[in-house]
């Protein structure tokens, strides 16, 4: 490999920039955060910025010669051949979608537009993009494809985590919009050599996650007194990731992970919902010993089911860890305690996006769904 070669594939130093797609999102902000403090390469990021797209969480690396941010749609063709052409990545990182599977359930075309129309837009891209690059660069380039474990469906209580053969069973119109695209990106690696690597990963969370998830959405309404809305008995279990594990986990697959292989990530850190919650409750007892909604656990209340809820998901990452040896950092209890310090100490991030829009779609998922019961959980 030439000295030429060596440099572009350690991301360290590299000129050459990453594309990343959906950066200004929850995973993908982190990514990049996490990509310029480990002293990587050029990003150039491009989104939509939708309601979940927020710039200003990446307000710390905003002025770095390094980032550039280009506002756009990945359904775009044109837009997409003349940001290739110009700026000529080494890799694209691609996490934009529509992510949130109660918006999939109210209104699925938004989810079918860019996940799946939006992946095959890109990929087709990419494919022309790749064909102008030479025998060197070619070699080099990757195609990353962030994709969830919700495209395997749900498993019951004693059933083994999902592996990389688990065939795909998506159930809500989210996870069959990401099974779609994963196929998608399967394809272009079979038929037309595409180097592409996905992704399966279980759930994030951590800083900046848009507060209509589980775990920001339940300390956004503790902190203000409001009901912690449980879905049906409480008792679905979600394999827990911090997010910057993930990001971890990308740059590793990015750097050494085999081209047209599958990785799936997951943190070993499966819990109920209930869980959950009640470990929250109990932090936010402890970090706003002041709060008059002390004891936060009063605040849990049960409401209608998400239709078609899968009960269980849990990731078997021993591939990822065997062959690029990775393995989380953060346990579910040092990470969840980080995770609500930083809402705490950011709750002007969480105001300012809670209002406007946001409350119109509490009003939409939540305002149908009667509480259906308001008892405190023990
Ligand atoms: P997010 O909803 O927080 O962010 C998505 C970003 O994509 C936003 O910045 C949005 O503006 C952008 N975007 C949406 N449509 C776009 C379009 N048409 N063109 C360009 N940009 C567009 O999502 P997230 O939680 O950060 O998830 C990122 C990726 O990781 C998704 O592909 C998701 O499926 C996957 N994933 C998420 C989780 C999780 O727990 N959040 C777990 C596994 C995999
Ligand atoms: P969510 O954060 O939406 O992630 P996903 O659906 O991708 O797993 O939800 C995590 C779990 O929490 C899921 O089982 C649904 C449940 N949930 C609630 O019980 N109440 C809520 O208000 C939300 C948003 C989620």
């Amino acid at each position: 490999m030439s000295a030429e070669q060596k440099r572009k594939r350690t991301p360290n130093g590299s000129s050459s920039p990453i594309l990343v797609t959906g950066g200004a999102g929850f995973i993908g902000s982190n990514f990049v955060l996490e990509w310029f403090a480990a002293g990587n390469g050029p990003v150039i990021n491009l989104d939509k910025l939708t309601y979940a797209g927020n710039p200003e969480n990446l307000a710390s690396i905003a002025n770095l010669p390094g980032y550039t941010f280009v506002r756009g749609d990945i359904c775009d063709a044109e837009m997409l051949k003349n940001l290739l052409e110009r700026y000529r990545p080494r890799a694209i990182v691609h996490f934009a979608a529509e992510s949130h599977v109660d918006r999939s359930i109210l209104g699925p075309e938004a989810f079918l537009r860019t996940n799946i129309d939006g992946t095959f837009t890109l990929l087709r891209a990419a494919k022309v993009y790749l064909e102008s690059l030479d025998e060197n660069d070619r070699a080099d380039f990757r195609f990353l494809h962030v994709s969830t474990d919700e495209v395997y469906g749900t498993l019951a209580p004693e059933d083994p985590a999902f592996h990389e053969q688990t065939p795909y069973a998506p159930n809500s119109p989210y996870a069959a919009s990401k099974a779609a695209s994963d196929h998608l990106v399967r394809a272009w690696v079979h038929t037309y050599n595409l180097p592409a690597i996905i992704t399966n990963c279980s759930n994030n969370y951590g800083p900046y996650q848009f507060p209509e998830k589980l775990i920001p959405l339940m300390i956004a309404n503790a902190r203000r007194g409001k009901p912690l809305p449980v879905y049906g008995d409480g008792q679905q279990v979600r394999d827990w990731l911090y997010v910057a594990d993930h990001c971890r986990a990308l740059m590793s697959v990015l750097e050494r992970g085999r081209i047209g292989e599958t990785y799936n990530v997951g943190g070993c850190n499966q819990r109920t919902n209930l869980e959950v919650v009640t470990t929250l409750c109990t932090l936010l007892d402890e970090l706003l010993p002041e709060s008059e909604f002390r004891p936060h656990k009063q605040l849990l209340t049960y409401v209608a089911d998400r239709p078609g809820h899968d009960r269980r998901y849990a990731i078997n990452a021993e591939k990822l860890q065997r062959e690029l040896d990775w393995s989380p950092q953060e346990s579910f209890e040092t990470g969840l305690r980080k995770t609500v310090e930083w809402y705490l100490a950011n709750t002007e991030w969480v105001d300012r996006i809670t209002s406007g829009a946001y409350q119109h779609w509490v009003e939409q998922n939540y305002g149908s769904r009667e509480a259906v019961s308001a008892r405190s959980a023990q």
